[in-house]
This record gives structure tokens, C-alpha cells and sequence, in this order.
């Protein structure tokens, strides 16, 4: 069942029209006031987001993300930079006037008005046909129907996310945004809700960004994921493009569960490849690089998935066990390596079993040992 089988969706989406591009140009907030230091919260954010994608945006807290969701939303205004939804500029609109949906959490309700007549408030108003309808189908879809008959005031925050979620798919806008759309749900929930949002997110078409803290959610919801720190995006790209191939040390290390393995190494080169030593003696890996100098300090990242326990290898560490954790579908073997602090954390097959120090050997595909510059983090290769 679709929820606009009454109308077409031109005819619910006040802005009238299909799913959009939402493109983002140097977009820079500083917020300054009186008396205190101005904060300089996005400093220059180009994202081209496709008509119908939805693109995650992950990164620590206080990076920008809100900020910049509230800056395309035209609930705060941009210090410089321009945002873009299919060909026009929308920067300097009214907030009313954009065309987009926002799922945040501390959106208004009408506190005398049931749940149902929030939800019905804004299409009613709009003449759109077909409401109750729609309102009723993204009801059920959210598990919502329940709470349809309350009062906003009585609600769990769980509850509140869900209706400013429902809030903002009623809408049925070209341009959807989502502020940690599920973080207060209960786990299982969530897992259900989500799906239903990517079920609903593909089925209407809309340009969605969604803000989460939460990797899980950001790899299963998303189109591309956008890594931000420091307000800054540090890689833009399908959750592959951004597991498999790291921009820089700090998206190496955000994404990914267990954290990926960071040692410091040498490189050396050797019949034609680049190889790095790691700890006192401990022996060498080879790698994919082929643009870094012999003799380069280097930060080594491998992931604990590609890391792999070996009886011997020409290209392998000498490590030590010193501990061993057997989960349900696989292992995770610290070790330690002679000459250097860090560990390296390898995720073995369940079947596997090792000892507190047990020597072994630690070897990766070349592909998969990435390496980063020292102080700035860029990836080399
Ligand atoms: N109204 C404001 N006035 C001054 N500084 C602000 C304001 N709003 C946010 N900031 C600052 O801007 C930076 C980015 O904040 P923002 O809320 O966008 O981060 P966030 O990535 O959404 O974090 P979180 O994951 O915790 O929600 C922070 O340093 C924050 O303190
Ligand atoms: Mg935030």
C-alpha cells in the first residue's frame, strides 16, 4: 500500500514538484555574541546531494551537524555560502517559503490538539485531499496509532520523536531533514522504525539528510555517508567508499566498530614495494602505496576485520596475545608488539581459540594497511 494512492504527490507537497538536488556551496556559520568569542561552527560545506538520495551525516558531537541542518532549513541564517534546492538559491528565504521538512525534535506542537489533529493541522489548512488517509498510513508505519488520540504534553520523548518524525513525512516535502530521528527510541524499535523510514524515504523520493550519532543507523539508512568534524566534511561517499578507503586518519577512525588499529611505523621500500616496519624487529607488512619516500615515520591504520592470525609471512608482525575475547560470531585477539605501546586488535573466526602469550604472527591484505602522515592525518599512498 502506498500512503498517496488517493492523490498524486504533487498534490500533497505544497511546494509542488519531484524530489530535488540539495546542493551546499562554502556554506560557513559563525555564531558571534556580545561579549564572548564568536565560534566559527561550519566552516565551509560543499555537499551536491542528488534528487532522492539520502545522505547520513556523521560526526562527534558539536562538529556542525545541527548547525548546519538548521542553516538549510532557514532556522538560522548563513554567514557566507549558498544552498541550493534543484537550481535555486534558497539561503535568504523565509524558513516557510524552502519547501522543506524538518524532523526535529523540539518542533512545535499544538498542545490543545490531539496527536491525529497535529498531524492533520497543516494539510487541512492546505486543502490537501486525501489526508486522513495519509495521516492514518504513516500513523501504522511509525507504530504510532496508539498514541494518535493524545495529548502532546502526555507524551515520552520516544514518543515525541516519533510524531516529529510523522510531522514531517506528512508533509511530504522534497527535501527532507532529520535531526537523530530515532535516538530516543528502545533498540528494538529503532531497528523497526528505521527500516520504515528507508522503506518510506525510497518509496516518496525525498532528498533526505539524517544526523545520527549512531553508525549503525547511518550505514543501513544511508545512500552516502558525510563524515564531519570540526565543521569541516572530511569524506563524502557511499559507506564502502568511506570504509574501505579512508580519507584521513580521522574518518578511519570514526567509522568502523571494533576502532581500526593505529601503530606507528617506517616505511621502507623494497624490490619495487613499499613495505612498514612496525615496532623494534617485529618484521614488516607490504602495502598498496607506491608515492611514499623510503624512510617516511608513518601512522599505520588496520582494521581489526582485515587483520588476520598466520602460522608464518613474508608479510607479517611478530606479536604476543595478551588477551582473548570469544564473542558469539567471531573472536578479538590483542596483542602486543615488541617496541611499541599500541596493540593490534585482530577479529578471528569463531571457531578460533588463542592463549595469553602465545606468540603469533599478524599479517593484512596490502590493500587494507592504510597509512596516514603523522601530524596532519591525510592518507598516503
Ligand atoms: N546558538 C549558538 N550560539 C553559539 N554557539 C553555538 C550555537 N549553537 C551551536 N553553537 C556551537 O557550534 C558548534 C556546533 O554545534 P552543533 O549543535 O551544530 O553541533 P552538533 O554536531 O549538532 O553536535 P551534537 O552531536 O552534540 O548535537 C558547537 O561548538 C556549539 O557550541
Ligand atoms: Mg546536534
Amino acid at each position: 500500500m502506498t500512503i498517496t494512492s488517493t492523490q498524486p504527490r504533487s498534490a500533497l507537497d505544497g511546494t509542488g514538484g519531484a524530489a530535488k538536488s540539495l546542493t551546499l556551496t562554502d556554506l560557513v556559520k559563525t555564531y558571534a555574541s556580545r561579549g564572548r568569542e564568536s565560534v566559527t561552527a561550519v566552516k565551509g560545506i560543499n555537499l551536491a546531494i542528488e534528487a532522492g538520495e539520502l545522505v547520513a551525516l556523521l560526526g562527534p558531537s558539536g562538529c556542525g551537524k545541527t548547525t548546519t541542518l538548521r542553516m538549510i532549513a532557514g532556522l538560522e541564517t548563513v554567514t557566507s555560502g549558498s544552498v541550493r534546492i534543484g537550481d535555486r538559491e534558497i539561503s535568504q528565504l523565509p524558513a516557510a517559503k524552502r519547501g522543506i521538512g524538518v524532523g526535529f525534535e523540539s518542533y512545535a506542537l499544538y498542545p490543545p490538539m490531539s496527536i491525529r489533529d497535529n498531524l492533520l493541522y497543516g494539510l487541512k489548512a492546505r486543502k490537501v485531499k486525501g489526508a486522513e488517509n495519509m495521516v492514518a498510513s504513516i500513523s501504522r508505519r511509525l507504530e504510532m496509532d496508539d498514541l494518535m488520540e493524545l495529548r502532546p504534553a502526555g507524551l515520552s520523548s520516544g514518543q515525541k520523536q516519533r510524531v516529529a518524525l510523522a510531522r514531517a513525512l506528512v508533509r511530504n516535502p522534497p527535501v527532507l531533514l532529520l535531526d537523530e530521528p530515532l535516538s530516543h527510541l528502545d533498540a528494538s524499535a529503532r531497528q523497526r522504525v528505521r527500516r520504515e523510514l528507508k522503506i518510506l524515504q525510497r518509496e516518496f523520493g525525498y532528498t533526505t539528510i539524517v544526523v545520527t550519532h549512531d553508525q549503525v543507523e547511518a550505514l543501513s539508512l544511508a545512500d552516502r555517508l558525510a563524515v564531519m568534524d570540526a565543521g569541516v566534511v572530511q569524506q563524502f561517499g557511499t559507506p564502502d567508499e568511506v570504509f574501505d578507503d579512508p580519507a584521513n586518519l580521522f574518518v578511519a577512525q570514526f567509522v568502523g566498530e571494533p576502532q581500526i588499529n593505529t601503530l606507528r611505523g617506517v616505511t621502507r621500500t623494497d624490490g619495487g614495494r613499499v613495505y612498514v616496519e612496525i615496532g623494534s624487529g617485529a618484521g614488516r607488512l607490504a602495502t598498496a602505496a607506491t608515492g611514499v619516500a623510503d624512510g617516511t615515520r608513518v601512522t599505520v591504520g588496520i582494521r581489526p576485520q582485515d587483520a588476520a592470525i598466520v602460522t608464518a609471512s613474508e608479510s607479517g608482525i611478530d606479536c604476543t596475545i595478551a588477551y582473548f575475547e570469544h564473542l558469539l560470531e567471531f573472536g578479538l585477539a590483542t596483542s602486543t608488539v615488541a617496541g611499541i605501546e599500541e596493540g593490534i586488535v585482530v577479529q578471528t573466526p569463531p571457531q578460533d581459540s588463542y592463549d595469553p602469550e602465545q606468540g603469533v604472527v599478524v599479517t593484512a591484505p596490502p590493500e587494507r594497511v592504510y597509512l596516514f602522515d603523522v601530524d596532519s592525518g591525510v592518507r598516503l599512498r
